[in-house]
């Protein structure tokens, strides 16, 4: 196949970023945009796995420059934005850190863009389920709404469900793009947020069709087993095969939908790949289903031959109640369709650990 057309990733040396790179290597020519920031890579190199064809570009996303010779020479056909500072807690402390990579860094591609007048067919965002908060309850009734942040009071007195207008504990609902509200809770949030309004504002005006995926917790071999603020699987792994119990937080009840990576890389290619008639698309992906943290770690357990976890009261500020998605817009729009199952993402991201600790 002729490489016609050329996709720019930044964040291209990250977990997503390199399964992505992988995938579409063959079809297109791909420039990987990353600076190897070293709370994921912990050896301040490119992953071994990043795939030999790639252009590596190393620069970091908050410097005009960067993108100002990434644009000019490369000319994208398609950008694929994923650079960004992660960390869900930590965006709390270091909000600066989070709001300058994730916020100017997007900033910056787009006056690079306009400083070159060149216009891409395309930009796909990496966006995430944490725009959502705490996210849409239902009562008993069925009557619906907003649940208030559970702030630090709330949650060192253990009381771990939002409650709603009446002090009632209600049911949560699957996030939708379409009729839920963003209503974010931590900065790191607010910074997907804030990177999904100004590309929504720029695309808009210039005419660049925009493609957004608000992902769900994203899991699978090659993610950062040393970075300790992102990836609560990854942490869950490192725990089963050092032959400890999970400590799962927030009494186990916490709910999450975590998504394959090979399966996130789907939704990108398809993203990607959109035709212009598309000119906006915002959806959610996740894996189809939702657990409890308690049942996710079980199972990882079982899976690891390790001991039943342990339920703790712990917490993390900024967490939210439930996450899961609605993937009914993302299966009509891209033709998704999750294929990884929980327990075989597991055998594979075990198995990823094991190496990383052998290798440690
Ligand atoms: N992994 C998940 O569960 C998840 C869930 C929702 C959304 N997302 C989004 O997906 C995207 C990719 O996430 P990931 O899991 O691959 O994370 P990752 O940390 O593995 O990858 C991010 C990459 O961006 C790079 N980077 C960070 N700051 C940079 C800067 N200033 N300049 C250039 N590069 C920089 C890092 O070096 C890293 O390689 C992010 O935008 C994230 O917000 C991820």
């Amino acid at each position: 196949m002729t490489r016609t057309k050329t996709v720019l990733i930044s964040g291209g040396a990250g977990f997503i970023g390199t399964r992505l790179a992988k995938r579409i290597v063959g079809d297109y020519k791909v420039v990987l945009l990353d600076n190897l920031h070293p709370q994921v890579h912990a050896n301040n190199a490119w992953p071994i796995d990043s795939p030999a064809e790639a252009v590596q570009l190393f620069g970091d996303v908050t410097e005009a420059a960067v993108w100002n010779a990434a644009i000019s020479e490369h000319r994208p056909d398609v950008i694929v934005h994923l650079a960004a500072e992660t960390g869900t807690g930590q965006s709390l402390t270091e909000s600066y850190r989070h709001a300058s990579v994730n916020v100017t860094g997007t900033a910056r591609m787009l006056d690079a863009l306009s400083a070159s007048g060149h216009r891409p067919q395309a930009i796909v965002l990496a966006s995430s389920r944490a725009v959502y908060g705490e996210g849409q309850w239902a009562t008993a009734s069925g009557e619906l709404y907003y649940a208030a942040p559970r702030g630090e009071k709330q949650l060192v007195s253990g009381e771990w469900e939002p409650v709603g207008p009446d002090g009632e504990e209600g049911r949560s609902v699957a996030h939708n793009a379409t009729s839920v509200e963003p209503r974010p809770t931590n900065v790191y949030a607010a910074t997907k947020l804030a990177q999904e309004h100004i590309l929504s504002s720029w695309c808009g005006s210039m005419n660049v069709p925009l493609r957004i995926l608000r992902l769900q917790n994203v899991y699978g071999a090659g993610q950062a087993l040393e970075n300790s603020y992102t990836g609560v699987l990854t942490y869950f792994a490192r725990q089963a095969i050092a032959g400890e119990p999970i400590n799962v937080y927030e009494g186990g009840g916490i709910v999450r939908d975590f998504v394959h990576v090979d399966d996130v890389v789907s939704a990108l290619s398809a993203a990607l790949a959109l035709p212009a008639a598309v000119g906006f698309c915002l959806v959610d992906i996740g894996s189809g289903s939702a657990g409890t943290l308690l049942d996710y770690a079980k199972e990882l357990a079982q899976v690891a031959g390790s001991p039943a976890p342990e339920i703790s009261e712990r917490f993390r500020l900024g967490d939210v109640r439930a996450a899961y998605a609605d993937i009914a817009p993302a299966q009509a729009l891209l033709g998704y369709e999750p294929e990884v199952s929980f327990r075989d993402g597991v055998v594979g991201l075990l198995e990823w650990a094991r190496i990383g600790a052998e290798t440690a």
